[in-house]
């Protein structure tokens, strides 16, 4: 496996089809389940590890936000990978970008809402990425939702050349969907986390018997976590996959998003629902049965 600093490199060492993993490091079961698919179909597996400053509000974590690049490093060569592209800020960002990809609508709601200009900066830097490195295809996760949806619109808007795969969820063995930010939480907040994913495997089985208001499937996710002190939710909201606009009823591909804050620390969870047949199938993810290499040194 080679580490590589710069766009240039990165291209010369791939051969073949090139399968592309983004991340912002400090990598889990999560980020290593979408290195493993790009490793099942493609000849070159590029991984990047950047904390991108462009999606980062001057009041939240970028400075905070965890980095060990000999441990990364270590966990993706395990995993497989030929490349981890691992570029200095200034190969990113040659000069403060007058350029920014904005991605409107899909962008609005959720996140959108809660975390002004925050999918500029995403979209900035993988349309950047996907510019400088041209994999063929590139694997993210469906832990952040709405993200996936907008990669998925800039890159149809943009007319890049390259095939979107939406990867389902990782989970610790309680069900906690994994994150980098994991690390921020004490005891305590640690366990008032779990009732996100509580409430995300009660709507799962609440789907599954057949349940279909969006204003149900809401106030089923959010009993948990509103049960618990210690953790505020933010959303609970059904959306529609491909736009990302609240839905009122299960009648498309869709998804079930809720986002809170435990102290200091905002966390994600969804359920994706996916129409197979007649019928609705909820994705619950992937639980660990052991304990995330999220919490094990280098
Ligand atoms: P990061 O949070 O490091 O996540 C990198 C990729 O891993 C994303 O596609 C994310 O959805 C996926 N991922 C994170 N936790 C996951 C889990 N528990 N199960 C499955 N996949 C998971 O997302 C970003 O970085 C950045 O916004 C980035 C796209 C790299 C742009 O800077």
């Amino acid at each position: 496996m080679k580490i590589v600093q710069t766009f240039a490199e990165a291209r010369e060492l791939a051969g073949g089809r090139v399968g592309f993993v983004p991340t912002m490091g400090y990598l889990h079961e999560g980020h290593i389940s979408l290195v493993d698919a790009a490793r099942r179909e493609s000849d070159t597996v590029t991984v990047s590890i950047f904390v991108n400053p462009l999606q980062f509000a001057p009041s939240e974590d970028l400075a905070s936000y965890p980095r060990d690049l000999d441990r990364d490093v270590a966990l993706v060569e395990a995993a497989g990978a030929d490349i981890v592209f691992a570029p200095p800020l200034a190969e990113m960002y040659p000069s403060d970008p007058l350029t920014r990809v904005t991605v409107s609508d899909v962008t609005e709601t959720m996140e959108g809402a809660i975390r002004p200009g925050h999918f500029d900066g995403v979209a900035t830097v993988v349309a950047k990425l996907f510019a400088g490195i041209a994999p063929d295809a590139a694997y993210f996760g469906r832990k952040d939702a709405q993200q996936l949806v907008t990669v998925r619109r800039m890159t149809a808007d943009l007319s890049f050349p390259i095939h979107i795969v939406g990867s389902p969820i990782v989970r610790e063995s309680d069900g906690l969907a994994l994150s980098s930010r994991n690390t921020y939480l004490n005891r305590d907040e640690r366990i008032a986390a779990r009732s996100l994913s509580t409430g995300m495997f009660a709507v799962a089985a609440a789907v599954r018997g057949g349940e279909r208001s969006g204003t149900v499937l809401e106030q089923i996710a959010a009993g948990p976590v509103d049960a618990e002190p210690g953790i505020d939710l933010d959303y609970a909201t059904l959306a529609d996959q491909e736009s990302a606009a609240t839905i009122d009823a299960l009648d498309r591909p869709a998804f079930l998003a809720v986002a809170a804050r435990v102290g200091r620390t905002r966390l994600l969870d969804n359920v994706h629902i996916d129409p197979d047949g007649g019928d609705w199938v909820p994705d619950e993810g992937i639980r660990l049965d052991t304990t995330s290499i999220l919490y094990r040194e280098a």
